[in-house]
Formats: C-alpha cells, sequence, structure tokens
C-alpha cells in the first residue's frame, strides 16, 4: 500500500506542470489540440532574401554556390558584376509595398484558419530582430523592419486566423553548423548557440500555434535536442495548450515523431491515414519562393487546388497552400487571385470541409472524382469535382432509405433521388445556367439519413 502514500498535492502537479519528458515516446503521447483538424486549410508564406534574385527557387543560393547548377551560375553571370556574393541581395529586399493589413485581407478571404510563414528559411536571415542572427535579419538589414511582428500583430487585429511560424533549424553556409558537421555532429555548437536561442526567442516573443520545423541536415535529432526544446514547447511555453508542431525535428522523424505528419512536400496519398497529416503544396508547381521565370502553366488551377483540398480532407489531412512574397512586399495578384477563390469556394461548401471527419469510405467506389466527408450530425457529404454531362450522379457508398434519406447540393435546394442496388442512389442534377450555380469548381451533395 506504499504507493498510495504519496501526498495528493505531489499527484496534482505530476499530472499538470511538467508531464512531457524529453524522450519521443512521450512527446509523440501529447494528443494534437483539436483546434487544428478542425481547421482543414492554412496558407504558407515563403518570404526571404530568395526573394531579391526570385529566381528558379527559394534554393537559389544552394544551387549558385552549393551545387553550382548551371543555369544559376549563367543568370549570376549575366545580370550581376564579378564578385557579387548573396550577402549583396539583402539590401535590396526592402519591403517598399509591404502592408501587413492587406496581406492578411487576402489571407482571411481565402477562408484559411492559420498562416505559417518562414521565419528563417535554408539562408539564415531571419524576417524578424534576432539577437542570434547579428546583421543577417530584416531589422538591422533591408526592410529595417520586424516582418514577423508586423505580420503576427496584424493577423490577431485583424482577423481570427492562428498565427504559425517556418523555423529551419539548419544553414547551408552557416560556419558553425559546417564545423559541427565535420566532426559528424558530436559537437553541438550551432543548435546551442543558433537554432535553440532563435526557436525560444519566437515561440516567446511571437506565440505561435502552429511551429513548422525543416531542415534537419541530415543531423540526428539528438544533435538538435528536438525532444528537449518539444518538452519545453509542450510543458512550459506560453502556447503549451495550442500549439501544433510537424515532424521534422531530426534526420528519420519524418512521418515518424513529433506532432502531425507532412511526410514529403506534396504529400497527397489518397488514402487515410491513421495519423494526423498535412499536404504542404505550392500554387507555383516548382517554387515555393516568389519566382520571376514563370509562364501560366506553371500556376495550379484553382480547379486543381480545389480537388487536393478535397481529396486531402477526405483522407484525414490539412491543406497548407504556399505563396511566395516578392522582395518588395506584395502577393502578386495570380496567388490573390487563388487564394479569393479557394474563400469564394469554401463560403459555399465550408460546411463538408471545416470541422469535418473522414468518412468510412474516402472516395466513390465507383464514380471517379467524388469524395466523402462527414460530420458529427450524421450528415455525410459528397463532393464531385465535375458536373456530370448527363445530369445525374451515382453515389454507390452511402446506405439510403426511402422515407429517411434527404439530399441536398450546398447553396441550392434539395435534390430528388432514386435508390440502387446493391446500395446507393442516383441523383438527379438540375440544369443550371452559369450564373445560377451555386459556385463554379466541385458541388456538394449533403446527405442526412443515409449511413
Ligand atoms: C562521432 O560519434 C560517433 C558515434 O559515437 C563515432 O562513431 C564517431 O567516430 C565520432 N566522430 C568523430 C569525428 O569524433
Ligand atoms: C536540451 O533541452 C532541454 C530543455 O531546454 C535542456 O534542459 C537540456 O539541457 C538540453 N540538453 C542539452 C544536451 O543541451
Ligand atoms: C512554360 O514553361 C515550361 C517549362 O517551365 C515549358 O515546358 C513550356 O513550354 C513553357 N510554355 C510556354 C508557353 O512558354
Ligand atoms: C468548429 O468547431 C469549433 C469548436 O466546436 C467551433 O468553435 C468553430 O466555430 C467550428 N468552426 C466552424 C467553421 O464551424
Ligand atoms: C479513389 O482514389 C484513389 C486514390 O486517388 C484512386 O486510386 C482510385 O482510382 C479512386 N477511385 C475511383 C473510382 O476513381
Amino acid at each position: 500500500m506504499y504507493q498510495w502514500s504519496v501526498p495528493l498535492y505531489l499527484l496534482l502537479i505530476g499530472s499538470s506542470v511538467g508531464q512531457y519528458e524529453p524522450t519521443w515516446e512521450s512527446i509523440d503521447s501529447r494528443p494534437l489540440p483539436e483546434w487544428f483538424d478542425q481547421a482543414k486549410f492554412g496558407i504558407f508564406i515563403h518570404w526571404g532574401v530568395f526573394s531579391v534574385p526570385s529566381y528558379g527557387s527559394e534554393w537559389f543560393w544552394w544551387y549558385w554556390q552549393g551545387q553550382k547548377l548551371p543555369s544559376y551560375v549563367k543568370f549570376m553571370e549575366q545580370n550581376y558584376p564579378p564578385g557579387f556574393t548573396y550577402a549583396k541581395f539583402a539590401p535590396q529586399f526592402r519591403a517598399e509595398f509591404f502592408d501587413p493589413k492587406e496581406w492578411v485581407d487576402i489571407f482571411a478571404s481565402s477562408g484559411a484558419k492559420y498562416i505559417v510563414l518562414t521565419t528563417k528559411h535554408h539562408e539564415g536571415f531571419t524576417l524578424w530582430g534576432s539577437k542570434y542572427s547579428w546583421m543577417w535579419n530584416a531589422v538591422d538589414v533591408g526592410p529595417k523592419r520586424d516582418l514577423v511582428d508586423e505580420i503576427a500583430t496584424a493577423l490577431r487585429a485583424h482577423s481570427d486566423l492562428r498565427l504559425g511560424l517556418y523555423h529551419s533549424l539548419f544553414e547551408w553556409f552557416n560556419p558553425l553548423y559546417k564545423a559541427d558537421a565535420d566532426k559528424s555532429f558530436n559537437t553541438s555548437v550551432f543548435p546551442t548557440t543558433k537554432t535553440l536561442p532563435e526557436l525560444f526567442e519566437i515561440v516567446n516573443k511571437y506565440k505561435p500555434e502552429v511551429l513548422w520545423s525543416d531542415g534537419d541536415g541530415d543531423a540526428p535529432d539528438s544533435y538538435w535536442n528536438s525532444t528537449g526544446f518539444l518538452a519545453w514547447l509542450y510543458n512550459e511555453s506560453p502556447v503549451r495548450d495550442t500549439v501544433v508542431t510537424n515532424d521534422r525535428w531530426g534526420c528519420g522523424t519524418i512521418c515518424k515523431h513529433g506532432g502531425y505528419y507532412t511526410c514529403s512536400d506534396r504529400y497527397n496519398p489518397g488514402h487515410l491515414l491513421k495519423h494526423k497529416w498535412e499536404n504542404c503544396m505550392t500554387i507555383d508547381k516548382k517554387s515555393w519562393g516568389y519566382r520571376r521565370d514563370t509562364n501560366f502553366s506553371d500556376f495550379l488551377t484553382i480547379e486543381q487546388l480545389i480537388a487536393s483540398l478535397v481529396e486531402t480532407v477526405s483522407c484525414g489531412g490539412n491543406l497548407l497552400l504556399n505563396v511566395g512574397a516578392t522582395h518588395d512586399g506584395h502577393i502578386v495578384p495570380i496567388f490573390e487571385e487563388r487564394l479569393r477563390q479557394m474563400g469564394k469556394w469554401l463560403k459555399v461548401n465550408g460546411e463538408a470541409i471545416y470541422n469535418s471527419s473522414a468518412w468510412r469510405v474516402q472516395n466513390d467506389t465507383v464514380t471517379p472524382g467524388v469524395w466523402y466527408t462527414w460530420n458529427q450530425k450524421n450528415a455525410i457529404y459528397a463532393i464531385f469535382l465535375s458536373w456530370p454531362a448527363d445530369g445525374y450522379i451515382v453515389l454507390s457508398d452511402p446506405v439510403v432509405s426511402s422515407s429517411k434519406t434527404q439530399v441536398v447540393m450546398l447553396g441550392y435546394q434539395s435534390l430528388s433521388w432514386e435508390s440502387m442496388k446493391p446500395t446507393g442512389l442516383k441523383v438527379r442534377l438540375p440544369q443550371l445556367a452559369p450564373g445560377q450555380m451555386p459556385c463554379s469548381w466541385a458541388w456538394t451533395l449533403r446527405l442526412t439519413g443515409a449511413v
């Protein structure tokens, strides 16, 4: 009976403060705060010194001077004087047209529930005035503004979107990182003097509710002290109750440890996953950072983007849709248009997306392009990605009842249907002129009284 003699106050302390230990077993046991699964849709923003050359990709520096890819080397030779260094791009990162309120207006209009901003990409330049990034941050060089603070403040003042911060663990060319790497990561000078202090700094200062880690630099999580940091984040940080994180915390942790899974860039498995996951993808098919060398066919259409959202949500994921911002602080019109279109579609069909759950079947067994979601009030949602030419659609998986089942097209009205054998139903669609359609890109049928 000895165990029962532990004083009650010790048990209470044990169950609140410090409940997570710095081990993956303990970190992975934390339930994901509910808001994240309910949110379904977020916006990723890549912005940094790479937005100045805005050529090729946000990996510009590495492709030019690390890998020395011919197209990047040639771009520099043709457009910049000999001896030009990457650091010389930073003063040209001026953000002269940047209006955080305008950004927030665009983000809110998209129907997204959170944003994730690159506070520091692999180039190491911090968009906030970090104490740990001397003369390589947006307050000392370039905009001379704390961009993270301005976005966080505008977001909180003008929307109910949650703030997420992306942060790269490693930096391509940081000599401290390279020195550790040369010793096979048996020394941890870089994480203890740079990465971890920065992480504590952004969490304490900006209180993000998503911490999107990236760039392990092939070093193990023990080198980054990721479990130590996450135990602090979950036990003691100012956002310990609501913060979510991803799975990129060291070599081999992706799709395995941390908070929700990202697995790979543009991950969209097409089947249900047991663990919460996120599909991060880009409107510009080839780059996360804004680049000028695009043509029209490089941008995904709104039909493709809505299909990605619907497939992702049906399979239990969230969509994190990326835009790149320009060096002068703009979200260019093609990105703005896509985001506003997403919002227009979600205004009509959001009932099938936000707060929904994965159903027993993800996409229809017979009819291509039909994806299901489900909600607690027992409505099943069937979202069809193209309008059938023959005026009806077959849903083969729901089990219907002639006396109870009702079918409504969201933004329109109820529709008549007939049952199919052995299961399912055939729904007659109205003949609508484009102007009468409840929306233009994908349509939702809400089934009640069906299972
Ligand atoms: C680093 O540690 C590993 C494992 O402990 C060891 O095999 C390796 O020799 C060490 N490398 C250096 C450079 O000390
Ligand atoms: C790892 O992080 C934890 C929490 O911040 C800290 O207490 C611990 O000393 C760190 N370990 C190392 C080896 O730096
Ligand atoms: C657009 O770019 C792609 C490659 O990035 C190229 O294959 C295609 O031909 C280009 N289209 C036009 C119209 O220039
Ligand atoms: C989702 O559910 C939460 C918690 O019940 C609620 O606060 C929120 O308003 C819901 N969101 C939508 C879009 O219905
Ligand atoms: C359902 O989705 C999966 C994954 O995308 C696909 O392989 C399958 O063909 C789809 N089923 C139908 C009937 O289109």
